[in-house]
């Protein structure tokens, strides 16, 4: 009889636990998903005058380089969702990142480690998401390579002027951002005379697919924009005189991610072995 009740008793503790659990996942109040949400510590960013601290860059991707290079893609529509700062920051490091602290080596390989290229990235009114609710300013800004951080050069979105001088490729405008890759050529030729105009193409061309790569592990779109009118997009960024624009890539939430798999890739293999 004692055993009967015991195996009832404990029956009833079980199912009080788990409706319990049920309604603290599925009803709101003080559900345990809410608890999380409200406890996620968004990755710190500091905003002193105009220099924006980006959040450092971390492990922040599951994805292996096989599968980042399996998805990459040329992606050209974007939602009108806003981008994070923390990918914004991650996209920046894979770009010109900081990877060896005693030369300062970068992510991306430089001839002679020269490093000539500048990068600017063109955000749109809310389009970079530092914690719910805020945003970054709108505007135009630099990377610092030294210290992760973005110097606003000036303010306002202007992702419609850039698409302009793109010839109206509408991925700029649309796009959150827009990451424009500049080059100093005199840091290269002054080494290696006329060869370094080819090394410092050649070197664009790395960053280009870092960015492709890390936009690819963190959900995002892009592609390669080579095809602009360089003194006008020179002119809305505000480079430099010896800054000359070789690259803009548009980042923005893909409308639609590619995808593959490596079993579709080796069937076509396969069959061309035919
Ligand atoms: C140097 C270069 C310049 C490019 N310029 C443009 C461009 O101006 N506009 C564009 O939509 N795509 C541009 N692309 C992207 C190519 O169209 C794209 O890489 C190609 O169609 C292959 O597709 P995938 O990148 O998805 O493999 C460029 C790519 C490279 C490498």
């Amino acid at each position: 009889m004692y055993k009967i009740l015991w195996i009832i008793a404990i029956v009833f503790v079980i199912a009080i636990a788990l409706y319990l659990a049920s309604i603290m996942f599925y009803e709101g109040g003080t559900s345990v998903r809410e608890t999380i949400r409200e406890t996620y510590s968004y990755p710190e960013t500091t905003i002193v005058g105009n220099i924006v601290y980006l959040p450092l860059p971390n492990r922040v991707t599951n994805m292996s380089i096989e599968e980042a290079l399996l998805l990459r893609r040329s992606l050209r529509d974007y939602t009108s969702d806003p981008i994070t700062i923390e990918h914004l920051s991650m996209i920046l490091w894979a770009a010109q990142g900081i990877s060896n602290t005693k030369w300062g080596f970068r992510t991306a390989p430089s001839a002679g480690a020269t490093y000539p290229l500048e990068i600017y990235v063109v955000v749109g009114d809310e389009k970079v998401l530092i914690k719910p609710g805020e945003y970054l300013r709108a505007g135009v800004y630099k990377y610092n390579v030294k210290t992760h951080s973005l110097l606003l050069i000036k303010e306002g979105d202007y992702r419609n002027d850039l698409a302009r001088e793109a010839l109206n490729q509408e991925w700029v405008a649309e796009a959150a951002v827009n990451i424009v890759i500049c080059a100093v050529y005199e840091r290269t030729t002054s080494r290696y005379g006329e060869r370094g105009i080819r090394y410092v193409h050649i070197e664009v061309g790395h960053v280009g697919q870092n960015i492709y790569l890390m936009a690819t592990a963190l959900g995002l779109g892009t592609v390669a924009v080579g095809a602009f009118f360089d003194d006008g997009v020179a002119r809305v960024i505000n480079a430099q005189e010896n800054e000359r624009p070789l690259y803009i890539m548009p980042i923005g939430v893909p409308v639609k991610p590619y995808y593959t798999t490596f079993d579709e890739i080796n069937k076509y293999y396969i069959a061309n072995r035919e």
